[in-house]
């Protein structure tokens, strides 16, 4: 980065910054990872220079002779990593993926059925101020009440509502996804079924969760979570698809241009390529497995501390804890944990009463941590600083009145980031990260 120091040098800073802090302390937000150097390496090329509206021989601009062969080897790749006959590695990043697939099949107004974002659905999943209810309708199922998805409830609901699509994938779900039974139900009401698996693409690829491709009709992904690329999504399409529509390939190309996007970014279509690559080595599967592995262990531990874990446990790459028994906030939680150095994030958990900025429960997961190298000896320790962050700021809930709220919070805030025993807590994770250099 020797250019970059000497044209920007505060930007460069800001980088070095970001950087050690990565180094220091333990990631653990389930949707993170660190990529690698050849991902950034290829992120940082020439490719950034270039338009290429349109797609492999088909494009608006001239000089796309290689972006075609990079565009098309992306492509080969996915393919056959995922076992798709088509795939659009163009969209920008998760949502736009979402909004094109929306775009190619329903029409305004159309009926969309997805898991309410308050019980671990995402945004475009049909969420309150999104484009995703705004345009189109939305019905939401919720959870059990074991935290489960109660197939009874979708099916009921989908026979009532009749949506057009039905969205199955999640982004706060500890459990695995029964793609089958949701293909079932989706087949029954004439529905499309999408599944998002942008959480667990790295999972599904390395055969420690069940693969959708039998069972939607569209799968999405997002490529920077545990599948471990760059920023970035794709859409597929399965056979199921191209058999209930043999033209909704077409559909989705034209969808994404010139529906929504304009020119593709090719720098992040080869980084997306080189992570695909990454992704079909016996090594990458090694790291999925050791990613559950994780999970599962650092689960146990939390239980054993007495940790209420949202269904109970792990089964994937993702633990969401409702602290309501420790009586304390998921935002100080959060920000204790990040005092302490451990990064996780705020989150509801299922029939929450407190708001979403100020929810019960975190969520957390391995997928950056085994990246580091951290196996199920080392979630005992990160268990136990847990443990004991918590304990300090055990009984800090907030106030439910607002105004009240948001002087106690200011408060809380300002003690949390200097309290002694936290920072204590984020030398020793700083000196345990050390051992686990990134990349
Ligand atoms: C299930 C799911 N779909 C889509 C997205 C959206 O991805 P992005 O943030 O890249 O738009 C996310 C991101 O958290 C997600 O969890």
């Amino acid at each position: 980065m020797n250019l970059l120091k000497r044209v920007d040098p505060i930007i460069y800073k800001l980088v070095l910054a970001e950087e050690k802090r990565q180094k220091e302390v333990l990631e653990m937000i389930p949707s993170e990872n660190y990529t690698s150097k050849a991902v950034m390496e290829a992120l940082g090329t020439v490719l950034t220079n270039k338009y290429s509206e349109g797609y492999p021989h088909k494009r608006y601009y001239q000089g796309n002779r290689i972006i075609d062969d990079i565009e098309m080897l992306a492509q080969e790749r996915a393919k056959k990593l995922f076992k798709v006959p088509y795939v659009n590695v163009q969209p920008l990043s998760g949502s736009p993926a979402n909004a094109a697939v929306y775009m190619a099949i329903l029409n305004p107004g159309d009926k969309i059925m997805g898991l309410s974002l308050a019980f671990g659905g995402h945004l475009t999943h049909g969420a309150p101020l999104t484009f995703s209810s705004r345009f189109f309708k939305s019905v939401q199922y919720t959870l059990g009440k074991d935290k489960l998805i109660d197939f009874t409830e979708v099916e009921k609901l989908a026979l009532k509502e009749k949506p057009q699509v039905i969205v199955c994938g999640f982004t706060a779900y500890p459990s695995i996804i029964d793609f089958e039974r949701f293909g079932e139900i989706a087949d029954k009401v004439k529905a499309y079924l999408l599944a998002d698996i942008s959480h667990i693409a790295g999972l599904i690829v390395a055969g420690v969760h069940p693969s959708p491709v039998n069972y939607a009709h569209i799968v999405t992904t997002t490529t920077h979570k545990t599948l471990r690329g760059p920023r970035g999504a794709m859409i597929m399409v399965t056979d199921k698809g191209l058999k209930k529509n043999p033209d909704l390939a077409k559909k989705i190309d034209s969808a994404i241009i010139p529906g929504l996007q304009g020119g593709p970014h090719d720098n992040q279509t080869a980084a997306i390529a080189v992570a695909l690559l990454e992704a079909s080595k016996p090594a990458f599967k090694r790291y999925g497995q050791q990613v559950v592995k994780n999970s599962k262990a650092l689960a146990k531990h939390l239980v054993a501390f007495g940790f209420d874990l949202v269904s109970g446990g792990s089964e994937n790459h993702l633990i969401l804890i409702d602290l309501k028994n420790k009586n304390v906030n998921g935002a100080v939680a959060a920000l204790a944990l990040e005092t302490a150095g451990i990064v996780v994030n705020k989150n509801g958990v299922p029939f929450d009463t407190n708001p979403p900025f100020y929810p019960s429960g975190i969520r957390l997961g391995t997928p950056a941590i085994t990246t580091r190298g951290l196996s199920q000896k080392d979630m005992i320790k990160v268990a136990d600083w847990m443990h004991r962050t918590i304990e300090e700021v055990k009984g800090v809930d907030l106030p439910t009145d607002k105004e009240k709220r948001k002087e106690v919070w200011k408060a809380k805030k300002a003690e949390i980031v200097k309290n002694k025993k936290l920072l204590d807590i984020a030398k020793e994770v700083k000196n345990f990260t050390a051992k686990f250099p990134i990349g």
